[in-house]
């Protein structure tokens, strides 16, 4: 099954989604891919982010104008597809994950999308990754979408490093609903940060109601 904003019916998000710029075939078939492993349980069913989500963040990418960007969590390589689908031709972008395996299938849609040039994966400890970049140069744009506890040292990592006016998008911020009623850890440490972004100085913040939930801080 494709993934959906958790907040609409089948039949709303089937609208939203015939409404909207629908995947090209490279995109589509990606999709098609990652439902068939996550059916067979091959690759967990709830990491792919939803095709609206992936449709926003291309048409974001485009409209700011941005240059470089990075991710954190890449898994089989959708949202990578599309933010780098909205960069110019001499855009890049910076991809961190743990995972040789579902990355694979990431780099073989890259490759048929012509985009393999402008993505960099870097395997390892994404935490340790971005504390090994150095200061310059900075990013316009970044997605972070791993390890829920770690969002917090994502963001403090990231923000001497985006450009000013810059925007960092988080994933899976409502978690499912359940920042009402945290049951886990990782709800916990995104109910925390949630609450400690909304009034943190150094980011002009939004979460919107988007698939799981996407924050969109603006750097100041
Ligand atoms: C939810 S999935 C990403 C989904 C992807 N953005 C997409 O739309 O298809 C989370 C990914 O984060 C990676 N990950 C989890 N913890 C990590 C860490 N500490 N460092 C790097 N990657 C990590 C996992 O290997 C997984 O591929």
């Amino acid at each position: 099954m494709t993934p959906r904003s958790f907040l609409l019916t089948a039949e709303l998000g089937d609208y939203v989604r015939a409404n909207s710029e629908p995947p090209d075939d490279v995109a589509a078939d990606l999709l098609a891919e990652t439902a068939e492993l996550a059916d067979r349980g091959d690759v967990p069913s709830t990491f792919q982010i939803a095709p609206e989500q992936g449709t926003f963040m291309q048409l974001l990418t485009r409209a700011l104008g941005v240059r470089r960007a990075i991710e954190i969590g890449t898994f089989t390589g959708y949202s990578a597809l599309c933010v780098a689908r909205g960069l110019p031709d001499d855009g890049s972008l910076l991809c961190l994950d743990t995972s040789e395996e579902w990355t694979a299938v990431a780099r073989r849609y890259w490759d048929r999308a012509g985009l393999a040039d402008q993505i960099e994966l870097r395997l390892g400890d994404a935490h340790e990754s971005l504390r090994a970049l150095p200061a310059e140069p900075t990013f316009d744009l970044a997605f972070v979408d791993a390890d829920k506890a770690g969002y917090a040292d994502y963001v403090d990592q990231l923000h001497p490093r985006m450009t000013d006016g810059a925007v960092v998008l988080l994933d899976n911020t409502l978690r499912s609903g359940r920042v009402l009623d945290p049951q886990s850890d990782d709800d916990r440490a995104l109910v925390e940060l949630n609450a400690a972004l909304a009034t943190d100085p150094r980011w002009e913040t939004v979460l919107l109601p988007l698939a799981d939930g996407l924050t969109m801080l603006r750097r100041r």
